[in-house]
């Protein structure tokens, strides 16, 4: 597809915007064997029958190519149910029926056969809605999604859009390419045989609640918009810690590293809900073209701005939480002299009117010493003129702390009681447990959902990836070749490495690490 025929499908998906009721339908995961039908998909479905939330009726059918009956892919998905539902115990009764409504296919993707097969099946089905109004998974490795695609348009399955119903759509999971280049030709053998607005790519961060929560917080209240400028904000920091190694994925990893695995995407994400404009309705491609064009305002860095601006790192053996953790270099399928980043810190400039002169840092990375994403909004100091503590006085921040204990935090400086003038941080804190109760669904329990409706807003369309890939892609490249530096080397259940820190203190910041709460 060329350019502009890509132009037409964005500016037909706008005109498409009307979210559908959630009717009947035929769910088809590809990959059905794999780890996410296990541990992500059939949980969040059957927490969606406990809460009355899905379709009557509803199939979910498996196409993989593993020999077996539907009463045994049944009973294993109902095993990892067990290790895997974030309520337990399962509920028998609600099980029982739920997984009469799940079909095994067992079929090889690369062979048209399967595909009559799972035609025959979901013909069997009793609504007109479970055989036409159909969902395909694509739980597979990306280079199979072109080949998936071709054979169900050849079976009649899938059929591109033009009008504006849309009964058939595909789901696809990261990592959508591994550059600019492979992105686009992965959109391009997608959209051969699919219109954009049945695309669905799933960047799982858009279903968890906190992070759909930025969009409300920042613009139902009028009185941060008046504060979100660089009028009034010295620089914001976005940390997204984990605590976990790469543990088993090493593989995957070494062709991934940070950047690929969590700035592309889920980190980038959190930045544009954080900074983009008010959209003009909360309409699918109202917030997605305000994320666009917030993603086209991030400075593309040459070389030279990379080596200023970006820190990698890599850890080596250590202990988190008492427990020790190899070096990356040591861990299965990694190479031993790799040099693949585990962390990754920077300084992003955004050069539109609201944010310029403001800098954006990020940090992500594993084996750090807590497991927490936080969002922190630095306010500029107030001018020192009064106060005797003037050289230690605090400026204001407001956190976002969006997992885990989700909540905010406002910090402002507060007069100690007494009669001196000695002023300390005092802090303002809202938890979403204290106020609303424990309520934390899955995030694929809403992206399910709302691919179900066809309502796309929190999935990512193919200008957002393409964006997104142009931010990474120089950066990527600027390191071919160059190994990492000792200040870029961390132990395992540390803050990151020594140059981490000394990209903030270059410009006299600091990194306000995620504290643990109680
Ligand atoms: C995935 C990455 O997309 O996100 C993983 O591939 C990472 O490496 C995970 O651990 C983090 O997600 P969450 O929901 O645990 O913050």
């Amino acid at each position: 597809m060329n350019d502009s025929q890509h132009l037409d499908e964005l500016l037909a998906s706008r005109s498409d915007q009307a979210r559908r009721p959630i009717e009947p339908c035929t769910m088809v995961i590809f990959g059905a064997s794999g780890d996410l039908a296990a541990r992500k998909l059939i949980p969040a479905l059957y927490h969606l029958t406990v809460e009355k939330l899905l379709p009557e009726p509803f199939r979910i059918v498996g196409f993989a190519r593993r020999e077996k009956t539907d009463a045994l892919w049944r009973a294993e998905l109902r095993e990892a149910l067990n290790l895997f539902s974030r309520t337990k115990p399962v509920k028998d009764a609600i099980w029982d029926g739920f997984a009469q409504n799940i079909y095994y296919c067992q079929a090889d993707m690369a062979e048209s056969a399967g595909y009559e097969k799972l035609k025959t099946l979901i013909a069997s089905f009793p609504h007109e809605k479970l055989q036409s109004n159909l969902m395909f998974y694509l739980a597979t490795n990306p280079s199979q999604f072109g080949e998936v695609t071709a054979h169900l348009s050849a079976a009649g399955l899938l059929k591109k859009a033009e009008g504006r119903v849309t009964n058939e759509r595909i789901v696809v999971e990261k990592p959508f390419g591994q550059d600019l280049a492979s992105a686009k030709a992965l959109n391009n053998e997608l959209t051969r045989f699919t219109h954009e607005k049945q695309i669905f790519r799933i960047d799982h961060y858009l279903g968890k609640e906190t992070v759909q929560n930025i969009l409300t917080f920042r613009f139902s209240n009028a009185i941060w918009e008046r504060l979100w400028n660089r009028e009034c904000i010295d620089h914001v920091q976005i940390t997204v810690a984990e605590k976990i190694g790469v543990g088993s994925r090493g593989g995957y990893y070494e062709e991934a590293g940070a950047i690929r695995d969590m700035v592309q995407n889920h980190v980038l994400q959190v930045l544009s809900l954080i900074a983009m404009e008010p959209p003009a309705s909360l309409e699918a491609e109202n917030v997605r073209d305000e994320k666009v064009k917030l993603l086209k305002s991030i400075r593309v860095m040459t070389p030279a701005q990379v080596t200023e601006n970006v820190v990698r790192g890599q850890y080596f053996a250590g202990e988190v939480d008492g427990e020790s953790r190899p070096a990356y270099r040591s861990e299965a399928k990694v190479k031993p002299n790799s040099n693949v980043e585990t962390f990754l810190a920077m300084r992003l400039h955004i050069d539109n009117w609201r944010w310029s002169g403001v800098p954006f840092y990020i940090r992500t990375g594993k084996n750090l010493p807590l497991g927490a994403s936080e969002v922190r909004i630095q306010f500029k100091s107030a001018p020192n003129i009064l106060f005797a503590a003037k050289d230690t006085l605090d400026a204001n921040s407001l956190t976002l702390r969006l997992q885990p204990d989700e909540g905010m935090t406002l910090r402002f400086n507060g007069k100690v009681p007494g009669g001196t003038t000695e002023l300390r941080p005092v802090r303002m804190h809202f938890s979403y447990d204290s106020e609303f109760g424990a309520y934390t669904p899955e995030a694929y329990e809403r992206l399910l959902l709302e691919s179900m409706a066809g309502d796309a807003t929190l999935f990512i369309r193919s200008d957002e990836v393409e964006t997104a890939w142009r931010i990474v892609d120089a950066i990527h490249q600027a390191w071919i070749g160059k190994s990492l530096t000792n200040r870029e080397f961390y132990a395992a259940g540390t803050w990151g490495p020594a140059a981490a820190a000394d990209l903030l203190a270059k410009s006299g910041h600091e990194w306000k690490n995620p504290q643990p709460r109680h």
